[in-house]
């Protein structure tokens, strides 16, 4: 269920990091890769050795190792994994964490990561109930930090209550739920295309066309968030990579032609990027300079057409396979002659002129063109955009299976 899912654990100080260890072992045997952060104080109650022979990794325990920052920077750490899990969450990690501090790797870590993040506290009761432990976990929660336990028992300190750590079948589950999904497109594959496709001219000039990149990228995440494993082929874009998502970055519009046939196969493609039409047939390998002769001329040849390409008809075509359309008139009419055109199953039109403010802004109006009436979605913001079409996706994948 965790095939091919990068977790990052990090384990701080606290008797409940024993349990640390059978964690590692358990994300190991769902799939994931497990690369680790050990605390100074987690090295009390863990030995380093111990967590790398059953991660299969170094432990990552210095922000200040040079070869540690050489091989793998804490922005690194940060960015690299699908999600973050910190078992044991001590009391001092959480409060370090509320403040934002970064004086130590996993604080560090933590205040650069824009990844998920899963708390499993482990601490004395008392230390729980504490109010200042209370606020902070309650402001860790409203930024979206997610929590796992504790339970409660005897402790270890000889007292009973609520603080023990959630055991690590219960972390897992947690972790499985969230990354492979136990939502409704668990098991499926998706494809998405976002961003622009960028031609060069010379090493330094290119043509491009516009876009931000932030629907096609909603739409990955919200594949993701229903349990799809999905990949993302982007053009150069402004975006973090969304969590729990394989993203390829490419340039041209050939580069993400290839980069999509490579993901194949997948039950659904949505091509939301913005691919320069043509390319540019004479393109120069040395920086054209300016002199006496006037500007360059540019011969253009068409590019190949991705969506056409993944809707053509054959064994391995997608079950199904949605396009953007963006007008700037005659949106509805335009965007079923563009279905046609290209063979896919569903085109999201939306209106771009440039009173609709949809370029590099938050929201959309769209207009979703099947086999069936069109249906007019009210303004939303780009994300709500992206989860409504993959419930609709989900609903179209059931239906067809
Ligand atoms: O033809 P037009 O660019 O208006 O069509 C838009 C739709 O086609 C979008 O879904 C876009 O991602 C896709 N497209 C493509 N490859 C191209 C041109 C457009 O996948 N070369």
């Amino acid at each position: 269920m965790l095939d091919g899912k990068r977790i990052l654990l990090i384990i701080a100080g606290g008797i409940a990091a024993y349990k640390a260890l059978d964690l590692i072992r358990r994300l190991r045997e769902g799939g994931a890769e497990v690369r680790c952060i050990l605390t100074r104080s987690g090295e009390q109650f863990v030995t380093p050795l111990a967590v790398s022979a059953l991660s299969g990794d170094k432990v990552y325990r210095d922000l200040f190792s040079l070869t540690d920052e050489a091989e793998m920077g804490h922005i690194r750490l940060a960015r690299d994994p699908d999600m973050i899990v910190v078992a044991p969450a001590t009391a001092d990690l959480m409060a370090r964490m509320r403040v934002g501090r970064s004086d130590d790797l996993a604080a560090a870590v933590l205040l650069a990561t824009d990844k998920p993040v899963l708390l499993a506290p482990a601490m004395n009761h008392r230390m729980w109930l504490h109010p200042a432990t209370r606020n902070n976990l309650a402001v860790l929660e409203s930024r979206g930090v997610l929590r796992v336990g504790p339970d409660s028992g005897d402790m270890a300190c000889g007292e009973h209550g609520v603080g023990r750590m959630a055991e690590p079948a219960a972390i897992v589950a947690v972790v499985t739920a969230r990354l492979a999904g136990s939502g409704r497109l668990a098991g499926r594959r998706a494809l998405v295309t976002s961003g622009p496709t960028i031609e060069a001219i010379d090493p330094v000039r290119f043509i491009a066309n516009r876009s931000s990149g932030k629907q096609g990228h909603a739409v990955a995440a919200a594949l993701a968030h229903l349990g799809a494993r999905v990949t993302l082929v982007s053009g150069p874009v402004d975006l973090d990579d969304p969590p729990g998502v394989a993203a390829i970055h490419v340039d041209s519009a050939e580069q993400m032609l290839a980069a999509c046939r490579a993901a194949l196969p997948v039950d659904v493609a949505v091509c939301a990027a913005a691919v320069a039409d043509w390319r540019i047939a004479n393109r120069a390998d040395q920086k054209i300079k300016k002199g006496d002769d006037g500007p360059p001329s540019l011969d253009l040849v068409a590019n190949p057409d991705i969506l056409a390409t993944l809707s053509r008809p054959g064994p391995g075509r997608p079950i199904l396979v949605v396009g953007f359309a963006a007008e700037t008139s005659d949106l509805i009419e335009n965007a079923r002659v563009k279905r046609d055109r290209k063979g896919c199953d569903w085109i999201v039109a939306n209106d771009v002129s440039p009173a609709s403010g949809t370029f590099g802004g938050d929201h959309n109006k769209v207009v979703l063109i099947s086999n069936d009436a069109p249906s007019e979605w009210p303004r939303m913001d780009k994300r709500a955009v992206a989860e409504r079409l993959a419930e609709r996706i989900a609903d179209a994948l059931e239906a067809a299976s």
